[in-house]
């Protein structure tokens, strides 16, 4: 029976109302398994901004460090984004946190499951049996390079910058996870043009010869953008740099259905932070609308990968399974077919996983 604390960290918009159902689901796995799970809760992005100025107070990033595991919601928050000139943002209380954390690996598992394959705009003959993991390089390239504007403000810039040891990291994760599924591994690049591309490329044909069994093939990502949709189902593992990573899993959440239905898990050196891809998503905050689904698989990846709790993670991602199966789905994943009575907001869906669980 494990004793494990977890922190809780909502953050903005629907993330609050997600993470309240991922959390649910982590404190009924614990009553039917009998672990002891404890929880806390803490502040980032624009709540912690406008509660203390700072959008990762110093006592969140503390207590991250001394929990076992993060269920993390989202930041951001429309008056940033309307907002180019601001000067704190909840985003850099994201990024601050993964370097703090030292969470360069962001593992963003794309499986479809097949109850949703009239949810996505892709043909269900091109999607069926979709698969995909996603290792998106997490700490490095022009998210955390130097920025700034020149020229009295006319000209801004943004520098990327990968080193060997950073590339060598994400790409050994990529190639061990590969070895446990279909050993096919595609890193994503832009090597044509791009020097960090460059190095990233040289970094994964240096190493591969230690990993014989799986085969290795390397895509620029604009054709990768190009064969997600063609055929999803060439893709196994993929690892790929930070903006690359971010833009490809938006697009290959239409493989999966919805953005709802994504989960992440952000490890490294530190303790494990599990959340949806999504972000606050502020059209649709407040209205109880929103899918929580990717949180309660963030959850589940949370269970296995920094728990060690296998059948626990199983039961969860069974759970959702059932529930997709029993025909009930939140708005952004019904299609036409659904019958209107099985269109349910987010505490009532989740409320239907508990019940299988
Ligand atoms: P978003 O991911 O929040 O939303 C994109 C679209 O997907 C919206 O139409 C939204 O309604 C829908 N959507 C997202 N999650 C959903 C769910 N669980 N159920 C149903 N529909 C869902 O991205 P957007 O709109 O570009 O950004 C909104 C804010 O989130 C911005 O401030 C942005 O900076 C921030 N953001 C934060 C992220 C994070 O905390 N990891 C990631 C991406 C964006
Ligand atoms: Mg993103």
């Amino acid at each position: 029976m494990a004793t494990k604390h977890i922190l809780v960290v909502p953050g903005d918009g629907i993330g609050q109302e997600v993470t309240a159902v991922g959390k649910k689901v982590l404190e009924k796995i614990a009553a039917k398994f009998g672990h002891t799970f404890t929880y806390d809760e803490a502040l980032i992005g624009h709540v912690a901004i406008e509660a203390t100025g700072n959008p990762l107070p110093d006592e969140t990033l503390e207590k991250m460090r001394q929990s076992d595991a993060v269920l993390f919601g989202a930041v951001g928050h429309p008056k940033y984004d309307n907002d180019p000139t601001a000067k704190v943002r909840p985003e850099q209380g994201l990024l601050k946190m993964r370097k703090e954390l030292g969470l360069y690996a962001n593992l963003r598992p794309i499986k479809l499951f097949d109850e949703l394959l009239g949810a996505s705009s892709i043909k269900p003959e091109i999607l069926k049996g979709a698969d995909i993991l996603f290792f998106r390089e997490l700490t490095g390239d022009i998210y955390f390079g130097e920025k700034g504007r020149k020229n009295d403000g006319d000209t801004a810039y943004d520098i990327a910058e990968y080193s060997r040891y950073e590339v060598e990291r994400i790409a050994r994760k990529a190639f061990e996870a590969a070895r446990t599924r279909r050993k096919k591994l595609c890193s994503v690049d832009k090597a044509n043009v791009i020097e960090t591309s460059r190095l990233w490329r040289e970094v994964i044909q240096k190493i591969a010869p230690e990993y014989p069994d799986v085969e290795v093939e390397h895509q620029f990502v604009d054709a990768t953008a190009m064969l997600l949709i063609k055929d999803p189902r060439r893709f196994d593992v993929v690892v790929t740099a930070n903006l690359f990573g971010d833009i490809l899993t938006d697009e290959a959440s239409q493989i999966a259905g919805s953005m709802g239905m994504l989960a992440s898990a952000s490890v490294g050196d530190g303790t494990g932070v599990y959340e949806p891809i999504h972000g606050s998503a502020h059209d649709i905050t407040g209205k109880g609308v929103a899918n929580p689904l990717a949180s309660i698989l963030s959850a589940a990846l949370l269970l296995d990968i920094s728990f060690g709790l296998k059948a626990e993670a199983e039961a969860v991602i069974n759970a959702v399974d059932q529930v997709l199966k029993a025909g009930f789905r939140t708005r952004d994943i019904a299609d036409a077919q659904t019958p209107a009575e099985k269109v349910l907001g987010t505490e009532a869906i989740g409320a239907e996983v508990l019940k299988f669980l």
